[in-house]
Order: structure tokens, then C-alpha cells, then sequence
């Protein structure tokens, strides 16, 4: 017969050790370390222990029930002390048995790092322009890149002979039901300007608005197109909005991205949805606007194009040019990445190398 078994008919023969006996059980077999073994011999065995304190009530019974009393008490500290025993050495074996699953094994070697993905170059500076804009209190807004010619010509002044609209340079969308005889009137947005748009048919001024997105265009690939590209749009309609305050923001702007002695300059253009429009340049960062490989010797690099929320576009969306003024630029990532960065092809973006991914 086990210990453990012959423990439990003891508790059953001496209704006065039963208590002490189950408690002995249950603290032997909850030990799971040596530390709790040797907690566990203090607590039973110890000199201010259970049994101790068993021997010490016997002392007290009257003289014709000690013998047997203390027959079961001797029995009972057998019995719990061989428990223990083979608790501690089924502890040990254990041990053993960890330690030599571990032979051979250097646990002192640093662990393997599996390599980390990370944030794709052209996002790293989609994030940067906008997070400058939201400091200065736009809200980011976004639209569909499947878009209706409504928003991304129409309303923005971009009437039906304009060249912008030709089927060489956008992209059209059949429709699904190629019997009904419709309108080429859906497409890929050829920029990010519909937003503006959108925004406003939405909303009231005053808006201060950034959006960041894709753009599309049927242009030949090579070093400075892809079919799809990065634009970041912003526009501001508020009273009283002049092209001093589209200046000064352009510069705040091009000083946080590029550095604070940046100076830009407004060169005209012409867009159908701003007037006046400009072209805006920035002071070569990497010459100081001395003249280097990089800006081919001009002192200047393009970042932009921009103007003054034309009153046509207004029209379009209900905002009187009376009452409210507003500017809107638009910029290309890809382009303003390649200059930050010193990238020489646009398509590096789009090859997935992670060699050149990892360089940013
Ligand atoms: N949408 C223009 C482009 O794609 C850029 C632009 C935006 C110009 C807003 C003026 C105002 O070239």
C-alpha cells in the first residue's frame, strides 16, 4: 500500500488527525519547486509544525488514550515525511530531465531577429506633408479615384474641348452594361483636384482642407511618369483669402519639408480651376540656390502647382466669389521624394527591390 493511501485510512481510523492529515496531503501536492518542498518540511515537520503541534494535543488526552494516539501520530509522521520525499525527488527529476533537453543548446547566443517590415518610402512623405498641413489646422479629406468627369473636369472649369480631356491622356471606365449607349463619364482621376470639389458641395466655408491620393494619367512610363502617381491636394475658402496668404503658406510648408532657409517663388501658369495660377519653386536645398547637378544649375526645383480658387469653380458648388476667396495647390510624392531623396527613376517606387526600399 502507497503512503498516500495509507495515509487517507489513518484519517478515516482517527477522526482527530483527519483534519491535519488531508491538510498535509494537499500541501505536499501542490509543491511544484524545491523551495516548496522545503516550505512544506517547515510547515509539517518543522519544530512549531503540524505535527509538532499533533504530538503536543496528545500530551494533553487523558492517560488511557495516549498509547494509541501516539502509535497514529508516529505513523502518521512516517508516512508524510516518506510523502515529502518522494514529492522532492519527483521535483528533481523533472529538473533533470529540462536540463538535459537543453544539452548542446547555447542559451547564451543572441536570439535570430526576423527582418521588420517597414513603411514605404513614398508613404513616409505622403505622412510628412500632411502631418506639416495639420499643424497648421487642415483636416484631411479624401475621394473616389474612380471619379465622375463631373468632378474631375467640369466643375473645375475643364470644359469638353479642353485638350486635358482627350482620350490619350485619361483613363475611361466602361460601364458594366456596354449595350445602354452612355456618356464617357466615368473615369480614373487624372488628379487629386475633385476632392476640392467634393469637399465643398459638402460643406460651408470656412475649409482648410489636405488630401492625399492616387492620380492616374495614360502617360508613357519612363524615369518621371507612371500610369498611377502620388498627389497630395490642399485648398483653403475662407473670406478675405489672398495670394500673399497661399505665399506664406507655401513657404511655412517648404521650410518644414526641405528646411528652414528655403525660400520659393511663384512662377505663372495657367490651370482652368485657379486664377491667377503659378508654378511654385523652392530654393535648392542641397546648393542654398547656388546652382548644382540637382537643380541643373537653376538655384531652383519645382515643387508645385497652385492659385486662387478660380469664381467658375465657385459656381459650381453654390459659394458666392463675392462673399468667400480661396486658394488650392497640388503637389506630385513621387517627384518631391525623388528631389528629398536623391532619387534618380520614378519606377524604383513601383519595382518592389527591397534593396532600394530598405535604403529609406
Ligand atoms: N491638379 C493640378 C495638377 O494635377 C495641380 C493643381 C492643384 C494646380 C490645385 C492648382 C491648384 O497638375
Amino acid at each position: 500500500m502507497g503512503e498516500l493511501e495509507r495515509l487517507r485510512e489513518l484519517s478515516r481510523e482517527n477522526k482527530s488527525l483527519k483534519s491535519v492529515i488531508e491538510k498535509s496531503i494537499s500541501i505536499i501536492q501542490g509543491c511544484s519547486s524545491l523551495e516548496d518542498t522545503r516550505d512544506a518540511r517547515i510547515r509539517i515537520l518543522g519544530r512549531k509544525g503540524m505535527i509538532t503541534a499533533v504530538f503536543e494535543g496528545i500530551s494533553k488526552m487523558p492517560e488511557d488514550e495516549r498509547p494509541a494516539a501516539g502509535r497514529a501520530g508516529n505513523e502518521f509522521r512516517t508516512l508524510v515525511t516518506a510523502l515529502l520525499e518522494e514529492k522532492e525527488k519527483e521535483i528533481e527529476a523533472s529538473i533533470h530531465m529540462e536540463s538535459r533537453e537543453l544539452e548542446g543548446i547555447d542559451i547564451t547566443l543572441p536570439g535570430r531577429c526576423p527582418p521588420l517590415g517597414k513603411k514605404h518610402i513614398l508613404s513616409k512623405v505622403i505622412d510628412d506633408v500632411v502631418e506639416i498641413f495639420i499643424s497648421l489646422g487642415y483636416s484631411v479629406e479624401t475621394g473616389p479615384e474612380v471619379e465622375l468627369d463631373y468632378y474631375n473636369f467640369e466643375a473645375l472649369n475643364t470644359p469638353a474641348y479642353h485638350p486635358a480631356r482627350s482620350l490619350q491622356d485619361t483613363f475611361y471606365v466602361k460601364r458594366s452594361d456596354p449595350e445602354r449607349e452612355e456618356p464617357d463619364d466615368i473615369l480614373l482621376r487624372t488628379h487629386t483636384s475633385p476632392v476640392q470639389i467634393r469637399v465643398m458641395e459638402s460643406r460651408k466655408p470656412p475649409l482648410y482642407v489636405i488630401s492625399p491620393g492616387k492620380a492616374y494619367r495614360k502617360d508613357e512610363i519612363d524615369a518621371t511618369h507612371t500610369a498611377m502617381f502620388f498627389q497630395v491636394e490642399g485648398f483653403a475658402v475662407d473670406r478675405g483669402i489672398t495670394m500673399a496668404q497661399l505665399k506664406g503658406t507655401l513657404e511655412v510648408f517648404a521650410r518644414k519639408l526641405f528646411g528652414s532657409k528655403r525660400t520659393v517663388r511663384l512662377r505663372p501658369h495657367f490651370f482652368p480651376f485657379t486664377e491667377p495660377s503659378a508654378e511654385v519653386d523652392v530654393s535648392c536645398f542641397a546648393c542654398d540656390g547656388a546652382g548644382c547637378s540637382i537643380c541643373k544649375h537653376s538655384g531652383w526645383l519645382e515643387i508645385l502647382g497652385c492659385g486662387m480658387i478660380d469664381p467658375n469653380v465657385f459656381s459650381h458648388v453654390g459659394y458666392d466669389p463675392e462673399e468667400f476667396s480661396g486658394f488650392a495647390f497640388g503637389m506630385g510624392i513621387e517627384r518631391i521624394a525623388m528631389m528629398k531623396y536623391g532619387i534618380e527613376d520614378m519606377r524604383y517606387f513601383y519595382d518592389d527591390n527591397i534593396k532600394f526600399l530598405s535604403r529609406f
